[in-house]
């Protein structure tokens, strides 16, 4: 099994519904701050489910949203094919898109599933999407000396908060005897220390920055913002 495949699968990763609706308003609403314009076309990639995808639509022009699970893209479509602001489409439809095709490109806790040549490919694939002024935001990077016990404390601080914090402790012991914990043994996740990361999107012909906060609950994370060089 690949993490693609793992996405693509009936997985227990949100510990409930309520989890699932809360993170992804959330991350929609923290997203929706970065939209440089009210008719700015947004690219999310590696967007998941994206339940609140209608709120950032609702603050940029046109919202594309990507996802390489043919299951995921399903989901988005049967929930979105209504709304004329959001638009689906699979990493080849992307990489088919005219120069400039975007504002804003997102990519938000994807890259600890990418290994490095998939990243390089897909940095240098922004790069060219990007309209002249456009910008990359690239969040939820995972550096290299945060355990899955911190990521857990933050799930947990975000659960007291907002209410869900039994359902959080049966999903933590799920998620301890499941696929996940034993395909992040496996694969493992790709990391990244800020200098490292900076230089990675240098070398992709990016001038970035640390942005803070992260994008969502987890502060142990960090997020970036990019332009072409
Ligand atoms: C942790 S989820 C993140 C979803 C959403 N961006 C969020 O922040 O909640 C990672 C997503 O990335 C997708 N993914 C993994 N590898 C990918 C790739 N190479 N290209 C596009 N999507 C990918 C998975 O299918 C999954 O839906």
């Amino acid at each position: 099994m690949d993490w693609i495949s793992f996405w693509d699968g009936a997985h227990a990763i949100y510990v409930s519904s309520r989890h699932k609706r809360l993170h992804y308003a959330r991350i929609a609403a923290d997203l929706a701050r970065h939209v440089p314009h009210p008719d700015a076309r947004v690219l999310d990639y590696g967007c998941g489910e994206a339940l609140s995808a209608p709120a950032l639509a609702a603050a940029c022009g046109q919202l594309t949203l990507c996802d390489a699970a043919p299951g995921v893209r399903e989901k988005l479509r049967e929930r979105f094919s209504a709304d004329r602001a959001i638009s689906v489409a699979s990493p080849d439809g992307v990489a088919a898109l005219p120069d400039g095709s975007f504002d804003l490109i997102i990519a938000n806790s994807l890259l600890q599933y990418l290994e490095r040549p998939v990243l390089d490919g897909l940095l240098a694939q922004w790069r060219r999407l990007l309209a002249p002024g456009g910008r990359l935001l690239v969040a939820d990077v995972i550096p290299p000396d945060v355990s899955a016990v911190r990521d857990a404390a933050a799930l947990l601080a975000f659960a007291a908060r907002d209410g869900f914090l039994g359902a959080a402790l049966v999903g933590l012991a799920r998620t301890a005897l499941s696929p996940y914990r034993k395909l992040r043994a496996e694969l493992g996740l790709s990391t990244y220390r800020e200098a490292d990361f900076l230089a990675v999107l240098s070398a992709a012909g990016f001038a970035g920055e640390r942005m803070r906060p992260n994008v969502g609950h987890n502060q142990n994370r960090m997020a970036f913002i990019a332009r072409p060089a």
